[in-house]
């Protein structure tokens, strides 16, 4: 390995080959950096994150109420999702809070065996960040989505000043952030791991400081700047720095990986920073870093901080169901002292769900692909703000990814040059076919070929199991996919559905309803090829949702209240109003109006009841866009159907789903 390079042992040094593939997550909603805008494409591909993924992708923010949440950060809608309750075992099962994320890639991936072979290798990296509810507010590190639809702020150091000051100026509460302005900072100052693969990209020096930083990738050769994320820790998984993203499971191109990716994940293994005092961290190995003053430190990630526990003795004498505490440095301590911190396991990992190229779709059986998330369980009972990422990582056999490094990048022109002197790819080569035909030229793009595709939620909120939810039972999640369109007009999203459109469920476990919209579809673009408009039922722009039993969902009615049973076998755990006497009618009620209506009558809950409220319209249109919704156990076998009213339009639309509890 080349002198410069980090200290870690590398052995994946690369990436290559490939083809434009996109990934758009679909559960929790991707951003795909859209915010709020009113146009088809999203406005600002820079905003929060580098996805790679084309313009009109992803969905606007949810919107709490049937207005667009605009210049209003709070009226935004977060996804509440429920914790999972302390685990005994790691295998039992018990208590755990299950989220089906899921997502398109459009090249495939998985199951590379005879019957299906793939024309790429592909992996995919499910990571979150999270941080206190309480902490964050006022923080100028808070998660936050923002409300105007503009790129964060970042001023560039000066040669010989850091000058600190500048995150002060540069951070703004509206504007969105995932990564901290430090995190962005940081990246900006360390030297780019030089042992990478780089092709014939020439990665330029960084601006104003006369060397080349890990802000210049071969996928991001200018260095350009999205969000602050950093462009090397986005490329390269597992990252050989700490960083502030949790890995939450590797699908890998071939399970016979998953032991690297499952060891060398920042949530189980630490690693090194070079921690300088004037707080110019220019050095990305022990060498150069002790030499020029530095310290190099070994940092840790955690589940979360324990702060009750002031020593060493009392951290390492806490036992929690499942989960260690270590005395060690954090990645984001301050003053770098020992703190108590809660260990993370190791990622989940698992071959990747099999899914075909150039198809922006479904899986085996028209299953989406979908992972099965365990939602983390906090100790502190606090409520956490977060994010989720999704990256995609395609790259082809042309050569071999793991055993090419920054020996094989060169730059060269267009011409043949010997064998021995070139790099393994090319930019755009000529090939000889037959010795008498001219040559053909091959699309490759050096930076493009072994690439990286990302997509990432909104805020949302992971709540611990207070107010009455037990901490034993299962927990499932049941939301809503899609946004406002035909099939043409939501491209690459996807139309409504319920997701899981069949949620399979045991006796007695926990179903959580609760679906977010934005009021802001606007999709009008050039028009005339059929993919401007939106078209769908109520007020344009408009998303809704409700949940209406019926009997079958060969059908397209709802059941009558009368002859329902999905209410009759239901207990509310929870609800998001907190009313405790609501009978199962008002409960229809509640979830028919996406909680416009509480209850039928005056005297349970006066102005959110039927008799007391104004009119709803029957599309909707002036009910929430987002819906908290409630905990339910059910208590009964069966299956129950049940559709949305205003979404579903036979030949057209379907959004029809069912809980099968068995
Ligand atoms: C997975 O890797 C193993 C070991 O490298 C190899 O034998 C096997 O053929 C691979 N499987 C697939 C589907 O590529
Ligand atoms: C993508 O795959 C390459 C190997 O082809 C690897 O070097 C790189 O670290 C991976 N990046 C991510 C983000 O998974
Ligand atoms: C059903 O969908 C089609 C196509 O989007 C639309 O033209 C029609 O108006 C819808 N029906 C109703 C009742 O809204
Ligand atoms: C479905 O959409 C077509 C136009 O796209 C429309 O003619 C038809 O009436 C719609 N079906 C319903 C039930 O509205």
């Amino acid at each position: 390995m080349l002198l410069g390079s980090v200290g870690v042992a590398l052995t994946c040094l690369l990436v290559l080959g490939g083809v434009a593939a996109d990934v758009y997550l679909h559960v929790p909603r991707g951003s795909n950096n859209r915010l709020r805008e009113r146009t088809d494409t999203r406005t600002k591909a820079k905003r929060l994150f580098d996805s790679q993924n084309n313009n009109r992708g992803g969905y606007n923010v949810g919107d709490q109420t049937d207005l667009p949440s605009g210049r209003y950060q709070e009226k935004q809608y977060k996804m509440k999702y429920f914790q999972s309750g302390p685990w005994k075992t790691q295998s039992d099962g018990k208590g755990r809070s299950y989220l089906n994320v899921e997502w398109t890639n459009q090249h495939g991936c998985g199951g590379n065996e005879n019957t299906s072979p793939q024309k790429q290798n592909c992996a995919l990296v499910l990571q979150y960040l999270c941080q206190d509810e309480d902490s964050a507010i006022a923080s100028p590190d808070a998660l936050r989505n923002g409300y105007v639809i503009k790129k964060p702020v970042y001023t560039k150091p000066n040669k010989r000043n850091i000058d600190m000051n500048r995150k002060s100026r540069d951070v703004k509460p509206y504007l969105g952030l995932h990564e901290t302005w430090d995190w962005y900072n940081k990246c900006y100052l360390r030297e780019r791991n030089k042992g990478l693969f780089t092709s014939d990209q020439k990665l330029k020096a960084t601006k104003n400081l006369g060397y080349s930083s890990a802000i210049h990738t071969r996928q991001n050769p200018n260095g350009n700047r999205y969000g602050y994320e950093c462009p090397e820790e986005r490329d390269y998984h597992p990252y050989w720095h700490p960083t502030p993203w949790v890995d939450v499971a590797v699908l890998a191109e071939n399970a016979s990986m998953c032991s690297h990716y499952q060891t060398k994940s920042f949530n189980v293994q630490p690693y090194h920073e070079c921690i300088h005092p004037n707080g110019w961290s220019r050095y990305n190995n022990k060498e150069a870093c002790t030499s020029h003053g530095g310290r190099w430190l070994l940092l840790h990630n955690y589940l979360e901080k324990a702060k009750d526990r002031r020593s060493k003795s009392a951290c390492e004498r806490t036992k929690t169901s499942g989960l260690t505490y270590h005395w060690a440095v954090a990645y984001d301590s301050k003053d770098y002292r020992p703190e108590c911190l809660v260990k993370l396991h190791a990622p989940d990992c698992t071959e990747a769900p099999w899914s075909r190229s150039n198809h922006l779709g479904n899986g085996r059986d028209g299953n989406p692909l979908s992972y099965k998330w365990t939602l983390p369980y906090f100790p502190s009972a606090k409520t956490k703000r977060c994010v989720f990422r999704i990256r995609y990582n395609i790259s082809t056999d042309d050569y071999d990814p793991y055993h090419t490094d920054y020996m094989q990048s060169g730059r060269y022109p267009n011409t043949w040059v010997p064998s021995w002197l070139a790099p393994p790819i090319r930019q755009n080569p000529y090939v000889y076919i037959m010795k008498q035909m001219s040559p053909l030229r091959l699309a490759i793009n050096t930076a493009q070929f072994g690439r990286v595709f990302q997509d990432r939620s909104h805020v949302f909120q992971l709540k611990p199991r207070k107010d009455n939810i037990p901490s034993e039972p299962v927990l499932h999640n049941l939301n809503v996919r899609g946004k406002r369109g035909n099939i043409v007009q939501v491209y690459p999203a996807v139309e409504y559905d319920f997701a899981p459109t069949e949620l399979r469920i045991k006796l007695g476990n926990l179903v959580h309803i609760q679906w977010t919209g934005s009021n802001t579809h606007r999709n009008e673009g050039v028009g005339g090829d059929g993919q401007a408009g939106s078209d769908g039922e109520g007020m344009p722009e408009t998303d809704r949702n409700n949940l209406v039993e019926m009997t079958d969902r060969s059908g397209n009615f709802p059941t009558p209240y009368e002859q329902s049973t999905m209410w009759d076998n239901v207990e509310v755990v929870w609800i998001y109003h907190g009313k405790k006497n609501l009978d199962k009618r008002d409960l229809a009620i509640n979830m028919a109006s996406s909680g416009y209506y509480w209850c039928a009558q005056w005297q349970k809950c006066q102005r959110e009841s039927v008799e007391g409220k104004q009119k709803m319209s029957y599309l909707l249109d002036n009910a929430p866009a987002s819906f908290e919704g409630a905990v339910l156990k059910f208590t009964k076998r069966g299956t129950y159907h049940f559709m949305c009213t205003r979404n579903n339009n036979f030949s057209n639309r379907s959004q029809k789903a069912a809980i099968i509890v068995e």
